[in-house]
């Protein structure tokens, strides 16, 4: 199967460059950017900008499937709606290949800009006419990560609101899971994706800062706010019935993270 990776250049689209390839298709990665000298000769590339709609066509001739990736949280309404609406279009004009889309589990229940682009991005691809597969995918580990090694860069205080609830995964294991829902055809909605485990950031903090060598006590920070409320009461995790999870928990990871991908 010939795949196209959008933001194939990422945290989570190296470790789909990584499955893809591993499970023996033939990898088309997409970047605004060139590919790089020393990419394997049997990759191949595509420049694609889905803000502008430059080179979309091109990268989508000749594959079965598609799985989107590219994604800007800080210019999301032209990157991720706009964006996928150039693909999703020019995906139904060049012949249909499958179109496998990543969204994020809870983005109907938690009140973020970028998270009701997501969502805007998700009824895009349901509507367009193409054979089209959505998974959403708890946050990754190395976004959790990334999170409290920025509270961390706070001088003498660790302040972290410990009461936010995550059920963050490995890049790798989404990966594994997006390029099986490629390989499987068209799904719709598929169910979400997500780590094995529901941990505070309180807890996950406290695994951090011990992987880490950092003897600063926690600062509990109280956050108001309705975004707050939903981080609290967990819509960001799978419900406790539903679901599909992965196996590499967060102590793991923090002993391994090179075995996944950092975004
Ligand atoms: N991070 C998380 O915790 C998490 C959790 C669940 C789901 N997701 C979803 O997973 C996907 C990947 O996330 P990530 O964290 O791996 O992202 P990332 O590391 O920030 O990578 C973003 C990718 O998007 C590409 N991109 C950005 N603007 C583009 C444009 N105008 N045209 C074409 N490509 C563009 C970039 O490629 P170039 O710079 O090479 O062009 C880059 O490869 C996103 O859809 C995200 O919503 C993320």
């Amino acid at each position: 199967m010939r795949i196209l990776l959008t933001g194939g250049t990422g945290g989570l689209g190296r470790e789909l460059v990584r499955a893809a390839e591993g499970a023996g298709h033939t990898v088309r990665v997409a970047s605004r950017r060139a590919c790089p000298a020393d990419a394997p000769p049997a990759r191949e590339w595509a420049r694609m900008d889905v803000e502008t709609g430059d080179g979309v066509r091109d990268a989508l001739a000749g594959v079965d499937a598609v799985i989107h990736a590219a994604s800007d949280p800080r210019r999301h309404a032209v990157v991720d709606v706009r964006g996928t609406r150039a693909l999703a279009d020019a995906a139904r004009e060049v012949g249909t290949p499958h179109l496998v889309y990543v969204s994020i589990v809870g983005i109907d229940g938690i009140p973020l800009a970028y998270y009701r682009s997501k969502r805007e991005a998700e009824r895009i691809v349901e509507g367009v006419g193409v054979p089209h597969s959505i998974l959403r995918i708890t946050q990754f580990h190395s976004l959790v990560d990334a999170m409290l090694a920025g509270f961390a860069r706070v001088p003498l205080l660790f302040p972290v609101p410990t009461s936010f609830r995550f059920q963050s995964c490995a890049t790798s294991e989404a990966a594994d899971r997006l390029v099986r829902a490629a390989e499987a055809g068209p799904g719709g909605r598929l169910t979400d994706f997500g780590g094995p485990e529901v941990l505070t950031l309180g807890e996950m903090a406290r695994a951090w800062k011990a992987a880490r060598g950092i003897g600063r006590p926690t600062l509990p920070l109280p956050v108001p706010g309705g975004l707050a409320a939903a981080f609290r009461a967990g819509r960001n995790t799978l419900q406790a019935e539903g679901g599909e999870r992965g196996t590499v928990r967060w102590e793991d990871w923090l002993r391994a993270p090179s075995a996944d991908a950092a975004s």
